[in-house]
């Protein structure tokens, strides 16, 4: 039995230790079978089959083996490699199957609980814009999109602001190329849809609108709008303050703040006098604070009021370049801060919030 015989192999020249085959293998077997990991595994193939390990030295001495010996002890070393390694082998996959589980993928427990995949969903200005259409859509306004790139014609002049008037300065914004704008507010949106549409008319404009503004805990240079206008026969400010009294009495009124401090329609509002070139007379209008129903408190600077629109009745000039005769025809148009809204409903006093994307801020809306 070739196995059987015992070779001597030698280290730096001197003899060593015979070497039995079959016992050998059968202690690589055992270590091969107890290795729970690759590294005892690693070690079992550098015990052996390294350059230094058992076989390798064994194979350095075979020169010093009698001729006629040679040839079979090379060959049943051969062999002893060829199994010792197709056991190692072997060992690493069961060792891979085990750590990923594939032996046991066939056992499904219907018990556990799904794995529950993320959903995004949208945000918060989305959510609001929708609800102020949905309010304003009740009151029987129309809902329109206009456009976000705009030219001077229907940003400024249009909506009566002079060429060099100093107005033209609160509404800076971003010009491209080609002398078109990134529109500061949604107004040209009243331009653009009377042109089309004469009156009775109801609509609201939501969109995105852009400014010339530094970034602070108020201000971003990207923000949104939603811009109102009703025109009739003889629509007036009391239409105006009815119509805003009820949208802000339905928006905030299921706030869960009840009682005292809910929004009322009828005492909720206070008009101040204002400025802009396209409406005549202008207001800046106030809602009673939300917060502490006029008391006065950190969220209204103590005043009792917070400052929510800019608004008027249509300036006749509007009207006019709008194909609107201002003979027959009259009314309001107001622009809400999305953004402000969203704070004030919220309670979120940073606006640079609304806009970080991070999803912890995100995911309580
Ligand atoms: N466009 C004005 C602004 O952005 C708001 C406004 C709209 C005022 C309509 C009056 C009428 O500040």
């Amino acid at each position: 039995m070739r196995n059987r015989v015992k070779w001597i192999i030698a280290d730096e020249g001197n003899i060593m230790q015979g070497l039995d085959l079959e016992k050998i293998k059968n202690e690589a077997k055992e270590e091969i079978e107890k290795a729970g990991d690759e590294a005892a595994l690693a070690f079992v193939n550098k015990k052996y089959l390294d350059n230094d390990g058992i076989l390798g030295k064994f194979f350095k001495s075979l020169g010093r083996l009698p001729k006629e010996e040679r040839g079979g002890a090379g060959a049943a070393a051969n062999e002893f490699k060829r199994n010792l390694t197709a056991m190692l082998a072997a060992k690493v996959e069961e060792l891979a199957g085990d750590s990923d589980n594939s032996k046991k993928a066939d056992f499904f427990d219907p018990t556990l609980p799904g794995a529950c995949p993320k959903v995004g969903h949208l945000h918060p200005f989305t959510l609001l814009e929708r609800e102020i259409a949905e309010i304003f859509g009740n009151m029987g306004f129309e809902i329109v999109e206009s456009r976000e790139i705009e030219n001077e014609w229907y940003n400024f002049d249009a909506l009566n602001v002079p060429k060099d008037h100093p107005a033209r300065d609160v509404f800076d914004t971003l010009y491209l190329e080609d002398g078109s704008l990134l529109r500061p507010h949604t107004s040209p949106g009243q331009v653009r849809y009377m042109e089309n549409h004469q009156p009775p008319l109801r609509i609201i404009v939501p969109g995105r609108v852009f400014r010339r503004d530094a970034v602070d805990a108020s201000h971003m240079p990207n923000f949104y709008q939603v811009e109102g206008l009703m025109v009739d026969k003889d629509v007036s400010v009391a239409n105006f303050k009815a119509v805003i009294g009820e949208f802000f009495a339905r928006f905030f009124g299921d706030d869960n703040r009840g009682g005292k401090n809910k929004v009322k329609a009828e005492n909720s509002l206070r008009l101040r006098p204002s400025f802009f070139p396209f409406t005549e007379p202008s207001f800046e209008v106030d809602l009673r604070c939300v917060n502490c129903g006029g008391k006065g408190c950190s969220a209204c600077k103590g005043t009792g009021w917070m400052e929510v629109m800019g608004a008027g009745m249509v300036h006749p000039n509007v009207l006019k370049n709008s194909g609107v005769d201002p003979d027959c025809w009259q009314g309001f148009a107001f622009g809400i801060g999305l953004d402000r809204l969203a704070m004030i409903k919220h309670k979120i006093n940073d606006i640079r919030l609304f806009y970080g994307g991070d999803q912890r801020f995100l995911n309580q809306f």
